[in-house]
């Protein structure tokens, strides 16, 4: 089957063809909506002495009603279609192509391309689903200006929207109306965006720095119209902080972000007319959770941030789709450092990072930054070119330092504004204005799999001197068996044994400061740190500053003094998971091995220190509360042992509260607020803090703590503290208590479907065993639905991480997860490819779980699958 066909990368060519100017008519019906195009299209110039060459175009699920070319109707020997493409043999060098295609937005539940979504209208064209709208060179390097008309029911869609500014409306036969948009900036197909329903909006308005006004909407369903406050305001944050840091300013009168239910991803970047998730974009205090409010900031940002790493600079092809995607997620990151608490947001994001993209990295789906080829490019909107896109970017802003940075990014959006560039566009920007030479550095592009590194370190008593030896090595990945040295910058200090400072250090006669960055390039290298008045400890990878694993042979004391004495706040934090993580190891091995398990008193001395002592941020005493979690225990494990994992954990939790009790309840009731709820970071890092102490009390089921928590449920102050402490109740085995909050809570909010959402996911995370039998039970809920993908996330998604039911050694867990997946192939490939993961990681278990799951996976495989989950499935059965 074609649609199975890899396409490489190597492949490139430019267009034949290109569309200066795009003029669409949509008359809009749920099962059959008419697509009008008028393309203006002429040859590319690089195309210019080749002889006649046929017009291919993409298109999938349209039927043809017409096609013309300057007005000619074609005849049927004129042009070919296949279930992919339409292709007219003989076209002159510029001429208007007219098609009229039919096409069935109820019937669309990929959610690619226009559907339907509530009630109303919506598209999602990126990467490619505006070919299943019209016949179009549906590639992003093709980029026209649009002037887009939109038909609908005056009654039942009132709002109809596309990218850029509104320019005629009016009346039409058979109670329908009309409004036509122009935008005028040239852009890819995957950027045109559709949205037509009954809506409500709030505005506002926002004067760039050279007095543009522009007018700012958020359009959402009539009951949400009380959720929009955060979106908003963070819009407005992000607009600001893009222009005082980056210098990009707005560039149309109008910007405009629309909220849907059904939505594959978190959010979608059209211009002009952001469309999102709602659960990307609405927020309330007794809705959402903190954790919500801040992901809503960030995704706003970096939608919004887009509207130049993204929309005005584009990609050639998607192979260079971490263009965009890493460098906008780095600037969205950035953005939140700077709103929010800064070693807090590192902190969140180096966990999530180490776990998730660590093990995709070291799985069967391995792929460089910039893959080679693909077969479904709906596959790659993956961590690797998001999260390691955005870490290689940190990398190159740290090297050249953020003066230089800035001027490389000002010279990326100057040269290249209105055009399709490739990643080495934006690295050539960077080398260019710095003098660096960054070809070494482009194999973090093109190599992938985490690279580990290997330190060891002696001080020379006799000469005062320390010795660091770095080794880097990465591992082979599916189809990459060989791995070239990368350069790998690591910040780092001595911090000194009597003194607990940061020594000043001195590197081939050179004094280099106390903290400084180290530049391995080779497969060894050998580091000598001279006049070094006491012994060391070294503080290695300050603020995570390359995306790898570093081992180095601390002993627990060593740990213990960096937890006191580092004055990084990231490693500090760091070496409190890897003190807790060196006697999870040993709770491990004791729970393999069927001996007592002893929890190490140096791990509870050091919480009590951090319990007692006096803190000036809580949100980074929260996170250093917080064991490593199972998922990231796991990633350190050569065989995963779900169960001895989750029992390591649990004794060191329960261990932790009953020597800590009173200090973890202090800690409780010193961080309750009155204050009324704001998603400010003080407020936040309280509510997390105390959370966190709650959760140690919980874990012991204190009958206090319990009472505690069943209060704070009651007080039903905000989502933040109720959704904690039901969560609490329901990984508790008090079920006498969890039943009736559980049933409360569901009855109350059965109307929101974002807040159910929660509930879905609190029941079937539960570590009890009936987990599973919740998950198919809840299936069955009216409020659940497979076609929503929300949902499935909320559900399956959510059980699936459960790790302890997941696993389960029945394969019962795996059994569900397939059985979903083979349904949802059918309905929705991209959400059933990414629901597929767990199972593609079975290399990492035990032989009994390795043939459950890969038994799983060949039953997935004999289905008739859509290219998303067949390409899953071949590299992970490969
Ligand atoms: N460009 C969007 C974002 O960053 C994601 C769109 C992904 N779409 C998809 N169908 N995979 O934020
Ligand atoms: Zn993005």
């Amino acid at each position: 089957m074609s649609a199975m066909q890899p396409t490489y990368l190597h492949d490139y060519q430019p267009p034949a063809y290109r569309v200066t100017h795009t003029e669409l008519k949509f008359d809009l019906s749920s099962s059959a909506t008419r697509v009008t195009a008028r393309l203006h299209v002429e040859r590319h110039p690089a195309h210019q002495d080749a002889g006649a060459l046929p017009l291919v175009l993409n298109g999938e699920q349209l039927t043809l009603k017409r096609i013309a070319v300057d007005g000619e109707e074609l005849e049927a020997d004129e042009y070919a279609q296949d279930d992919a493409t339409l292709t007219v043999h003989r076209v002159p060098e510029s001429f208007l192509l007219d098609t009229e295609v039919e096409i069935d937005p109820a019937a669309n539940t990929a959610l690619s391309g226009l559907y339907q979504s509530s009630g109303m209208f919506c598209t999602q064209c990126e990467a490619e689903g505006f070919r299943r709208i019209t016949f179009y060179p549906d590639r992003p390097d093709v980029m026209a200006t649009f002037s887009t008309t939109v038909i609908g029911d005056r009654a039942t869609l009132p709002v109809l929207l596309s990218n850029g500014n509104p320019v005629e409306s009016g009346e039409l036969p058979d109670d329908r109306h009309f409004v036509t948009w122009e935008d005028p900036h040239p852009k890819p197909s995957y950027l045109f965006a559709l949205v037509a329903g009954d809506l409500k909006k709030v505005e506002d308005r926002f004067t760039t720095q050279s007095g543009r006004d522009v007018t700012l909407q958020v359009w959402v369903e009539e009951e949400n119209l009380s959720k929009t406050d955060h979106a908003m305001a963070s819009l407005k944050r992000a607009m600001k902080w893009d222009e005082e840091t980056y210098g990009r300013e707005y560039d149309l009168d109008l910007f405009m972000i629309v909220a849907v239910n059904d939505f594959n991803m978190g959010a979608m970047e059209n211009k002009g007319l952001n469309i999102f998730n709602s659960a990307a974009v609405l927020t309330h205090p007794h809705t959402a959770t903190d954790a919500a409010f801040q992901r809503v900031e960030s995704i706003v940002a970096h939608e919004y941030f887009h509207n130049w790493s993204g929309n005005r600079v584009t990609c050639r092809d998607w192979f260079q789709l971490s263009l965009k995607e890493g460098f906008t997620v780095f600037r969205d990151q950035s953005f939140s450092a700077d709103t929010n608490s800064a070693p807090v947001k590192r902190i969140e994001d180096v966990s999530m990072f180490r776990t998730a993209q660590f093990a995709e990295d070291a799985g069967p789906t391995a792929h460089p930054i910039r893959p080679d080829h693909y077969i479904e490019i709906g596959n790659f909107y993956t961590l690797t070119i998001y999260e390691k896109g955005a870490e290689v970017v940190r990398m190159l802003r740290n090297l050249l330092g953020w003066e230089l940075f800035r001027r490389g990014s000002d010279l990326y959006f100057e040269r290249l504004d209105g055009q399709a560039a490739t990643i080495e566009d934006f690295v050539g920007c960077m080398s260019e204005v710095s003098g660096l030479d960054l070809t070494q550095f482009m194999h973090w592009y093109s190599q992938a799999g985490t690279p580990e590194i290997d330190a060891h370190g002696e001080y020379d008593y006799a000469k005062s001197e320390y010795h660091l030896t770095l080794r880097q090595r990465t591992a082979p990945t599916p189809g990459q068996p060989d791995k070239v040295a990368l350069h790998i910058p690591i910040r780092m200090g001595l911090v000194g044994t009597k003194s607990g400072q940061d020594l000043k250090m001195t590197v081939d006669g050179e004094s280099v400061g106390t903290d400084t960055v180290i530049h391995l390039r080779e497969y060894e290298q050998h580091f000598v740190f001279t006049d070094l008045a006491e012994a060391p400890v070294p503080s290695l990878l300050r603020g995570f500053s390359a995306p790898v694993k570093l081992r180095f042979p601390y002993g627990r004391e060593d740990l213990a003094f960096l937890l006191q004495h580092d004055s990084d706040g990231f490693n500090r934090w760091d070496a409190g998971q890897r003190l807790a993580m060196l006697a999870l190891e040993d709770l491990i091995a004791a729970h393999r091995n069927g001996v007592e398990k002893v929890m190490d008193v140096r791990v509870v001395e050091a919480f009590r220190t951090l319990l007692t002592g006096e803190t000036d941020d809580k949100a980074v005493l929260a996170e250093m509360l917080t064991l490593p979690s199972e998922a990231y225990i796991a990633e350190q494990q050569p065989v995963v042992d779900v169960d001895a994992i989750h029992a390591a954990r649990t004794f060191v939790k329960q261990s932790l509260a009953y020597a800590l009790r009173d200090e973890f309840m202090a800690v409780y009731r010193a961080n309750q607020l009155d204050a009324p709820y704001a998603p400010e970071p003080q407020q936040i890092a309280a509510r997390s803090l105390k959370n966190v102490a709650l959760s140690y009390l919980v874990a012991i089921e204190d009958e206090e703590a319990l009472s505690l928590a069943q209060a704070q449920f009651d007080a039903d102050h905000n989502m933040t503290d109720v959704r904690s402490a039901l969560t609490l109740l329901t990984h508790s085995s008090r079920n006498d208590l969890a039943d009736p909050a559980l049933r409360a809570f569901g009855e109350k909010w059965s109307h929101d479907p974002l807040v159910m959402d929660q509930w879905f996911s609190i029941q079937v995370t539960r570590p009890q065993a009936d987990a599973l039998d919740r998950v198919k039970f809840l299936m069955e809920h009216p409020k659940f639905s497979l076609k929503n993908p929300n949902k499935v996330r909320a559900l399956i998604g959510a059980f699936a991480s459960n790790r302890v039911n997941f696993h389960r050694i029945d394969g019962a867990g795996y059994r569900l997860l397939s059985d979903v997946v083979i349904e949802l192939n059918k309905l929705n490939p991209e959400i059933a490819a990414r629901l597929v993961t767990p199972l593609t990681r079975w290399q990492r278990f035990d032989e009994a779980r390795q043939e459950l799951m890969k038994a799983e996976l060949e039953r997935i495989r004999a289905e008739d699958l859509s290219p998303n989950v067949y390409e899953v499935i071949e590299k992970a059965l490969a």
